[in-house]
This record gives C-alpha cells, sequence and structure tokens, in this order.
C-alpha cells in the first residue's frame, strides 16, 4: 500500500498509518503502554481538554538516513518540553522514558510509512497529552490520556525550502504576556486561527506577531519561530510568550559552529529594515527563508530576497541541520535517537 505513497511530493497533512499509541494516567500513576490500530478515542463528555484546554502536544520528525536507518531528531529534548508544557497547565507529566519508549514504539510499527532516503521527506510524530477525566468546575482533570501518533509529511509551508512571504497585523495576539505562549498548547494554536485565515487569504504564508504588550518587538512568527542574520550574527527574540522551538535552538548551535555569533534578545520592530536575511524555523517548517514582509497597518514592505531564492547563510544553515537529521553528517551533538 505504501507503494502507492507519492514520497516526493507529500503535503503536511494527516496520512492514516497502522498503528498509535496510548497510556492512561489514572489514580496518580501511568499504566501500560497500548498498541491501537483505531483513529478514534472513547472520551467522557465533560472531560478538562474539551472544556478547559488542558492539551499538550509535541512535534517531532524521524528520518530515513543515508544508510537506510530510522533517525529521530532530539528525542528528550520533545520529552521535556511536554513536560514543561504540562506544568504549565497543570497536567500529568508523562515521564521522560515513557514518552521516548511511546514515540519509538510508534515509528517502530509505523516503520514501512517512514519516508526513503532522497525524498526530503519524513515522518511526523505527535504526541498528545490530554485531560480525560470529567471536571465541571474550572480545576485541572484527575485522569490524562497520552498518545502519539504518526504520519508521513512533506514541507509544512507549500514553498518548501524557497521564501515566502509573511505579514504583520496589531489586531491580533497570539499569546498574552505571562500566558500560555511558551507552552506547546492548543489554546495558542486556535488563537491563531483566525489572523492565519486572513494571512492565507492574502496569499502570506504566516503572520508575523508583535509582542502583545506594546507591539515592539519581533515576537513569534505563526507555527515557527522567528530569526535573521546580520552582520555574521544569527538573531533571535527573547520573550516569554514564545514557544522554545528545539530546531531553533539547534540552529542557533549550529551557527555557532559555523562561525556566527548568536544573539537571543528583544528585537525591536525597526531592527527588520537592518536584517540581511531572515527566516521561521520549527519542526514542521524546518526553515523556511523569508522574502518579504508587509505590515499591513503601516503599509511598510521589508524585502529579504528579490530573485525568489533563499539566502546564503540561511542556504547553509538549512544544508547542515539536513544533513545531521538524515546522517549525511555526524552527529556530534547526540542529538538523534
Ligand atoms: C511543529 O513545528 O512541529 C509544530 O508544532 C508546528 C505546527 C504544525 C503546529
Amino acid at each position: 500500500m505504501t507503494g502507492e505513497i507519492d514520497w516526493g511530493h507529500l503535503p503536511f497533512t494527516y496520512m492514516k498509518t497502522d498503528y498509535n499509541i496510548r497510556c492512561y494516567y489514572r489514580d496518580g500513576k501511568w499504566g501500560e503502554l497500548e498498541v491501537s490500530s483505531s483513529e478514534y478515542i472513547n472520551l467522557h463528555m465533560a472531560a478538562t481538554c474539551l472544556h478547559y484546554g488542558q492539551e499538550a502536544f509535541e512535534g517531532l520528525k524521524a528520518f530515513r538516513g543515508v544508510n537506510g536507518k530510522i533517525r529521530i531528531f532530539r528525542l528528550a529534548d520533545n520529552a521535556r518540553r511536554m513536560q514543561a508544557s504540562a506544568d504549565g497547565i497543570l497536567m500529568a507529566r508523562v515521564p521522560e522514558d515513557l514518552f521516548i519508549k511511546a514515540c519509538i514504539k510508534a515509528v517502530v510499527l509505523n516503520k514501512r510509512f517512514v519516508p526513503p532516503y532522497g525524498s526530503g521527506a519524513s515522518l511526523y510524530i505527535r504526541p498528545l497529552l490530554i485531560g480525560s477525566g470529567p471536571k465541571v468546575g474550572v480545576s485541572p482533570a484527575d485522569e490524562y490520556l497520552f498518545m502519539v501518533f504518526v504520519t508521513p509529511v512533506g514541507p509544512y509551508f507549500k514553498e518548501g525550502f524557497k521564501p515566502t512571504n509573511l505579514m504583520i497585523t496589531r489586531k491580533y495576539d497570539r499569546a498574552a504576556p505571562n500566558g500560555t505562549g511558551p507552552y506547546k498548547v492548543g489554546g495558542n494554536y486556535a488563537a491563531s486561527l483566525a489572523s492565519g485565515k486572513i494571512a492565507k487569504e492574502r496569499g502570506y504564508s504566516a503572520v508575523l506577531y508583535l509582542d502583545s504588550r506594546e507591539k515592539k518587538y519581533i515576537d513569534e512568527c505563526g507555527p515557527a519561530n522567528f530569526f535573521g542574520i546580520k552582520d555574521k550574527t544569527y538573531i533571535t527574540p527573547e520573550s516569554n510568550s514564545i514557544l522554545p522551538s528545539i530546531t531553533n535552538k539547534s540552529l542557533m548551535k549550529i551557527a555557532e559552529d559555523l562561525g556566527l555569533k548568536v544573539e537571543r534578545r528583544h528585537v525591536l520592530l525597526e531592527e527588520l529594515e537592518t536584517l540581511e536575511e531572515v527566516g521561521a524555523c520549527g519542526t514542521a517548517a524546518v526553515i523556511s527563508p523569508v522574502a518579504q514582509i508587509d505590515d499591513l497597518d503601516t503599509g511598510k514592505s521589508y524585502v529579504y530576497s528579490k530573485d525568489g531564492q533563499p539566502g546564503h547563510y540561511c542556504t547553509l544553515l538549512y544544508n547542515k541541520l539536513r544533513a545531521i537529521q538524515y546522517g549525511e553528517e555526524a552527529d556530534k551533538y547526540g542529538w538523534i535517537t
């Protein structure tokens, strides 16, 4: 059946695979991992995930390496980030070893869906944690369900590694200052849907959000982190409402090794004028180079690529990251499982 999949042209969308993994937290402890071939779950209608947003998820990828072996990128980092998200909205933490075991099991059981080396595609792993116990008063659930499903994917932004356009609007915020912005919880993504729809309708791939308190600083870039390059420096915003992207963390390390300086700090909106290259990065987006950013409120445009090609440093960073992920280059960082 996988013989019919066009690996080289996969969209970023859900495709049914053979199995998924589930694990229940009841009476204060996690149970055994269960394997299911059903795409559905049985849920209490008063489950807190349905009413009070007790839901967190992760996104990571498995790659078919150059030697045919399957490689999962930064598994433990994703486990720890899901624990931070669980803490942020008072859910039971998934122990790191349980998270790792569940992801590996989901990949191994669906290994025929890991795209072949050379296709440019990967197997996206989506772990999620939900409050499954019933409550009507606003309080955390007593029971939780942790699941992992996988789906083969191509690039998140349809352009792939081709420059894309972003828009700025001050009419929407993604996350409140001191809110849930740094956690990978569904509510942040719900808050981005209406503005994301406007972006797509106008031909942009995402909204570049400004900080929601003052609208002075660059915050997050739709479902990805923002970075810019200037004077041989990799610059990425520091803010307590941004998701700590594991891809961004990896790019900072790679940038350093490429001889770039790395600055994680507030990035003023005005600074967009001075950046030489701009990119959006994340597990799904990998690196999406940015051609142009249009500020819809002021009418100002910032142009980074005039010829439709990605910039020098975006290309170097992208190639290096992909080479590690696909095993073309030694993993000196210990990022691969
Ligand atoms: C990711 O980069 O893995 C994301 O979570 C982005 C998106 C698909 C929600």
